[in-house]
C-alpha cells in the first residue's frame, strides 16, 4: 500500500470509529445539510470547525457541488489526513491550522473564506468536537462565530451534550446506549478511539506529524476530566443567545446528541 493509500484507509477507519459513538452519525450530518439547502440552496462558503480529517466536509462538497468550505482544525496529523481525502476537491476547499481556543482562528477563517470566493461564510457548522472548548472557551468561540457570519448566517454544532445532574435517569439511559452502540461496533472488528490512535502510531510516514501534534495538545491545558459534563445543551441555547443568534434552538436529538442551531439576524 502507497502512503496515500494507508492515509485514505485511515479516514475510512476514522469514520467507522466515530460512528460506534454515535450511530447516527450520517443522519446527523445530513439534517445539517438540509437545513443548509432549505435557507441558502447549493452556492454558499461554511466554515467546518474542528474538521478532523474532513468527514463533514467530504460529505458537504459531494452533497452541494457549488459550495466551498473552510476546515480548520489545531491537529497537524489530522489535517494532513484531511488534505489527502479532500485532494480532488481542489480549490474549493480551503484547509486551515488554527486553535479554536485562540480567538484568532475567526480572522484566519475570514481571510480563508476570502481566498475561496470573497464573501463572508454563510454558516459555520461543526461535529463532535466543540466539547473539548471550556465552558468560557465555548462561550468565546459562538461569539467570534457570529462576529464571523454573513448577516442571516447559520451556526450548527452537532454534538454529545450530557444530562448533567437534573436528569439522573436520562443521563444513565444514554449512558447504556452509548455503551451498547460502541460495545456493537467494537464486537463488529471497528477500532474504538485508542485503538484507532494505535493504528496510526504504526504508519511510519505520519510519526513526525504524530510527535508534533501530541506535543501541541500536551501543551494545552489537560482535557478537563468533567469536559463531557460541562456545558449541557441548555448551556449551549444560553450561550448562543448571549452571542446574539435568534431563533436559537435543538434541530435534532438522539439520547443526549444534538445539534443545536442559531442564526444570525439579517
Ligand atoms: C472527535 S474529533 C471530530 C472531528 C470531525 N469534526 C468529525 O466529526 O469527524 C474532535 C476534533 O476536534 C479537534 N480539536 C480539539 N480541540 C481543538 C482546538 N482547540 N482547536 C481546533 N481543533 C480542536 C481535534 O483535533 C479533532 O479533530
Amino acid at each position: 500500500m502507497s502512503a496515500r493509500q494507508e492515509m485514505l484507509a485511515l479516514v475510512e477507519r476514522w469514520d467507522r470509529q466515530q460512528e460506534g459513538y454515535i450511530k447516527q452519525r450520517d443522519e446527523r450530518f445530513n439534517v445539517m445539510f438540509d437545513i443548509l439547502a432549505h435557507v441558502f440552496g447549493d452556492r454558499f462558503t461554511v466554515v467546518d470547525a474542528a474538521c478532523g480529517p474532513g468527514s463533514l466536509t467530504r460529505r458537504l462538497l459531494d452533497r452541494f457541488p457549488a459550495a466551498k468550505v473552510v476546515a480548520i482544525d489545531a491537529d497537524v496529523m489530522l489535517l494532513d489526513l484531511a488534505r489527502a481525502s479532500l485532494a480532488d476537491y481542489g480549490d474549493r476547499v480551503h484547509v486551515v491550522e488554527a486553535d479554536l481556543a485562540d480567538p484568532s482562528w475567526a480572522e484566519r477563517a475570514r481571510d480563508a473564506a476570502e481566498t475561496l470566493g470573497g464573501r463572508p461564510p454563510v454558516a459555520l457548522v461543526s461535529t463532535t468536537a466543540l466539547h473539548w472548548l471550556s465552558p468560557g472557551g465555548l462561550a468565546e468561540f459562538y461569539g467570534a462565530a457570529g462576529a464571523l457570519l454573513a448577516n442571516g448566517g447559520v451556526v450548527m454544532n452537532g454534538d454529545h451534550m450530557r444530562f448533567d445532574a437534573r436528569w439522573p435517569t436520562l443521563a444513565s439511559a444514554a449512558a447504556a446506549w452509548r455503551d451498547r452502540m460502541l460495545k456493537e461496533a467494537v464486537d463488529a472488528g471497528e477500532d474504538d478511539w485508542e485503538a484507532w490512535w494505535r493504528r496510526v502510531a504504526d504508519i511510519p510516514a505520519l510519526s513526525e506529524l504524530k510527535t508534533r501534534r501530541d506535543a501541541f495538545f500536551a501543551s494545552r491545558p489537560a482535557k478537563r476530566p468533567t469536559s463531557n459534563v460541562d456545558c449541557s445543551v441548555d448551556f449551549h441555547v444560553a450561550a448562543l443567545r448571549h452571542a446574539g443568534f435568534v431563533e436559537v434552538g435543538t434541530a435534532w436529538q438522539a439520547f443526549d446528541n444534538y445539534i443545536v442551531f442559531g442564526r444570525r439576524p439579517e
